[in-house]
C-alpha cells in the first residue's frame, strides 16, 4: 500500500464509472479531483494542457469516453475524436507531468469469435466503430504515456446512467413480456465494484505494473440470463423470452463472445472479484429495488 495520500484526477466524472468513483472514494485517504466533461473536454488539446498546467496529479483515471455504441456507427468521427484523439491528449499531458495514467477500455476491442475467456495478450479485432475508436485509444495511451495501465471492462451498469439494468427495470414495469438476446455471452460489471478495484489498485505500488488488464465481475452470462436474474430478484411478473441476436438487429454489430479472463489483475493486485449476481443484488439494493 502507498504511504502518502495521492492526488488523483478522474475524467468523465459524471458517467457511470466516474460517479461510482465519487461514491466509493468518499472514505479514501487520497485526494480526488473529479473533472466533468464541462471542466475537462478531453478532445480539446489546449484545455487538457491548461488543466494539467494548473494542478499536479499523481494519477489520472480516464473514465471519459464516447460510449453510445450504436450511434457511433453514424458518428464514427466523433467517437474517434474523443476515444482516440482525446486519449492521446490525456496521455501526452500525463507523460509531460509525470502522472500515471489508468485508462479504461472495453471488451469490444475483440471480435467475439473466441470460445474461452479473452486474456490481455490475445489479438484484438474490433467489429464496430465504437470498438475501433476504443482500440485506437489504447494505442494512443500506450504510445504517448510510458506509465500507463489499461483496464478493459465489459457490460458496465450502475444505479444511475444509461445501462441495461435500468432499461430492463423500466421495460419490466411497462410490458407484460420482453424478448432478450440469448446468444451473446459476457460478464456484467457493477461500476461500484470496478471503482473499488481502481481504488485498491492506486493504493498499491504501480511501478512495473504498466500494461493491459481485464476487469469484470466473475462468472459468465447472456443478456437474457441477466434480464431473467433482474426479474427474479425484483419479483417482476414480466415474462422474459430468449431470442437470437439475429432477431434484434442493431446499427452496431456486437461481439458474440466477450468474456474476459481476469486472472492477471487478480494475481498482480491481490484482488478478489465479486460474482456478477452479487454485484447485481447490491446495485438493486442501492436503487431501492430490493
Ligand atoms: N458502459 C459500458 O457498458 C462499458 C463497457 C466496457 C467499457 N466501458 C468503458 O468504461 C469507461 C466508463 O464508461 P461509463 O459506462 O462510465 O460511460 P458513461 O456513463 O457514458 O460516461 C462517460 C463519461 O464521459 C464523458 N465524456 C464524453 N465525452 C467527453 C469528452 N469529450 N470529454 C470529457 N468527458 C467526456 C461523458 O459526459 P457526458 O455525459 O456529459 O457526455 C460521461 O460523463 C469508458 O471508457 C467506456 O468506454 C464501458
Amino acid at each position: 500500500m502507498t504511504e502518502h495520500p495521492l492526488i488523483v484526477l478522474v475524467t468523465g466524472a459524471n458517467g457511470q464509472l466516474g460517479s461510482a468513483l465519487q461514491q466509493q472514494a468518499a472514505t479514501s485517504t487520497h485526494q480526488f479531483v473529479f473533472a466533468t466533461r464541462a471542466m475537462l473536454p478531453i478532445e480539446n488539446e489546449a484545455a487538457v494542457q491548461a488543466f494539467f498546467n494548473q494542478h499536479h496529479f499523481d494519477i489520472c483515471i480516464n473514465c471519459a469516453a464516447y460510449t453510445a455504441v450504436d450511434k457511433a456507427e453514424a458518428e464514427s468521427e466523433t467517437a474517434m475524436l474523443i476515444n482516440s484523439h482525446g486519449v492521446a491528449n490525456i496521455a501526452k499531458a500525463c507523460q509531460l507531468h509525470h502522472t500515471a495514467l489508468i485508462h479504461i477500455s472495453t471488451d469490444y476491442v475483440f471480435d467475439g469469435k473466441g470460445i474461452a475467456p479473452y486474456t490481455e495478450d490475445q489479438p484484438t479485432a474490433p467489429v464496430n466503430a465504437y470498438g475501433i475508436s476504443k482500440h485506437e485509444g489504447e494505442q494512443m495511451a500506450l504510445q504517448f504515456c510510458k506509465r500507463t495501465i489499461i483496464i478493459r471492462t465489459a457490460w458496465v451498469y450502475a444505479a444511475h446512467g444509461h445501462n441495461f439494468l435500468l432499461t430492463m427495470l423500466r421495460l419490466m414495469k411497462e410490458k407484460v413480456q420482453l424478448n432478450v438476446v440469448n446468444d451473446q455471452l459476457g460478464c456484467p460489471t457493477y461500476a461500484n465494484d470496478l471503482a473499488d478495484a481502481l481504488l485498491h489498485i492506486i493504493s498499491t505500488p504501480l511501478e512495473n505494473q504498466w500494461g493491459i488488464y481485464h476487469y469484470c465481475n466473475s462468472g459468465v452470462t447472456t443478456w437474457y440470463d441477466f434480464a431473467a436474474a433482474i426479474s427474479r430478484m425484483t419479483g417482476s411478473s414480466c415474462q422474459i423470452n430468449p431470442i437470437p441476436a439475429s432477431a434484434y438487429p442493431t446499427p452496431a454489430q456486437r461481439p458474440a463472445y466477450s468474456v474476459l479472463n481476469t486472472s492477471k489483475i487478480q494475481n498482480r493486485f491481490a484482488l478478489t472479484i465479486p460474482a456478477w449476481e452479487d454485484g447485481l443484488e447490491r446495485c438493486l439494493r442501492a436503487i431501492g429495488n430490493l
